[in-house]
């Protein structure tokens, strides 16, 4: 354990909440506000979008059906909404109330009558056995509580033979040290607001600390000056106005660190946090197998090579030339290479695995 970590745990009266209503419902946009296929629609002039297309064809030939999806810790909608125009049904579904409610929201904008999200735990899932041809999934199981009982329930809801696609967050690969820390300060009302994430390779876990802060009043002008000077991370900010998560460096540690945190420990009214058990690729097989999935496959994410591939053909002048109109088989061409992407340089794994009868 971290030596913040460890001073958190010793000082904060802390509860224990899901890892979605502690960090994902604070999000006013999980995924990038402009993903294509959840907040507008794919566009071939766009050169991720055709990266981010072969994601997408890669699921449906991973799953091998067209038919009724369930889609498990959608997130705004992915990858639930960018299958809609090429399956039957796709049912959505989050323990994060704001994330049903941005779903939603993209769902109506995109205008998808075969889709629907719902408020439910992927831990114990609100469906009858077999309900589904497929499942898919983008780096949510290892967000839930429990891995295993996520597991075994999206197995229950599977029709026998229908296939699991999913990415999980590979810590080993994501991580370039051992352990990384993020933390953030700021001001809401009367309160003020430090949160604290750390991961950590080994064993891959990852936990997340959200401390309320209610100084005196004679000790409330230093916390507000932290608060409005800390540094914001641009590209990602939780709500408008406030700052994002930063990485623990040392000049942010300096002014934001252990010693901060200790100076300001009066102020320290409660606190809320989640602990996740990530996975390796050994143990995630072995829980796969123990759930009861069959022929279980684990690559890598098809992301990277589709980057390098698209990109190549841009340079070319083919993706606005030639190869424009075949936007949509042009992605599900390279999308057919998902089995040989091998998982070790990726920091996404792609699994595929199927449910024994
Ligand atoms: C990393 S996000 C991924 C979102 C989306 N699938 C994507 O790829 O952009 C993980 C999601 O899992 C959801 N989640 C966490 N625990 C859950 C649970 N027990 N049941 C259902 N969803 C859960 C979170 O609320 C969050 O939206």
């Amino acid at each position: 354990m971290r030596p913040l970590e460890e001073w958190i745990r010793q000082h904060v009266s802390l509860e224990r909440t899901p890892s979605a209503k502690l960090r994902y419902d604070a999000m006013d946009h999980q995924a990038p506000r402009g993903l294509a296929g959840v907040y507008r629609p794919f566009d071939p002039d766009e050169i991720y979008d055709w990266v981010d297309l072969t994601l997408i064809f890669a699921y449906l030939e991973a799953l091998g059906t067209r038919g009724r999806l369930l889609d498990v810790g959608t997130g705004d909608g992915w990858p639930a909404l960018p299958l809609a125009p090429y399956v039957r049904e796709v049912v959505g579904i989050d323990l994060s109330d704001r994330r049903v409610a941005v779903s939603e929201e993209n769902r109506a904008r995109l205008g998808y009558a075969n889709v629907r999200f719902a408020v439910a735990d992927g831990t114990d899932l609100p469906f009858p056995d077999a309900s589904f041809d497929g499942t898919v999934v983008g780096t949510a199981l290892e967000q839930t509580d429990d891995l295993d009982k996520a597991l075994a329930e999206t197995r229950r809801v599977l029709r026998p033979g229908g296939a699991l696609v999913a990415t999980f967050e590979h810590l080993a690969v994501e991580l370039s040290q051992n352990a990384e820390e993020e933390v953030e300060f700021f001001v809401e009302g009367e309160r003020f607001i430090y949160r604290y994430v750390v991961k950590e390779v080994s064993p891959p876990r990852e936990a997340e600390y959200e401390l309320i802060l209610r100084p005196a009043p004679a000790s409330r002008r230093p916390l507000e000056l932290a608060a409005t000077s800390f540094p914001c991370r641009p590209g990602f900010v939780r709500r408008e106005g406030e700052p994002g998560s930063r990485p623990l460096a040392d000049d942010v540690a300096a002014a934001y660190g252990l010693e901060f945190l200790r100076g300001a420990a009066e102020a320290v009214s409660s606190g809320r946090y989640f602990e996740l058990n990530h996975t390796d690729r050994r143990s995630l097989e072995g829980s796969l197998r123990d759930a009861g999935f069959g022929e279980i496959q684990i690559c890598g994410r098809i992301t990277r090579a589709a980057h390098g591939f698209f990109i190549a053909l841009h340079e070319a002048g083919l993706l606005r030339g030639a190869l424009r109109p075949h936007f949509e088989a042009t992605c599900a061409a390279f999308a057919t290479l998902w089995p040989i992407i091998t998982p070790e340089a990726d920091p996404v794994l792609f699994v595929r695995a199927r449910r024994s009868a």
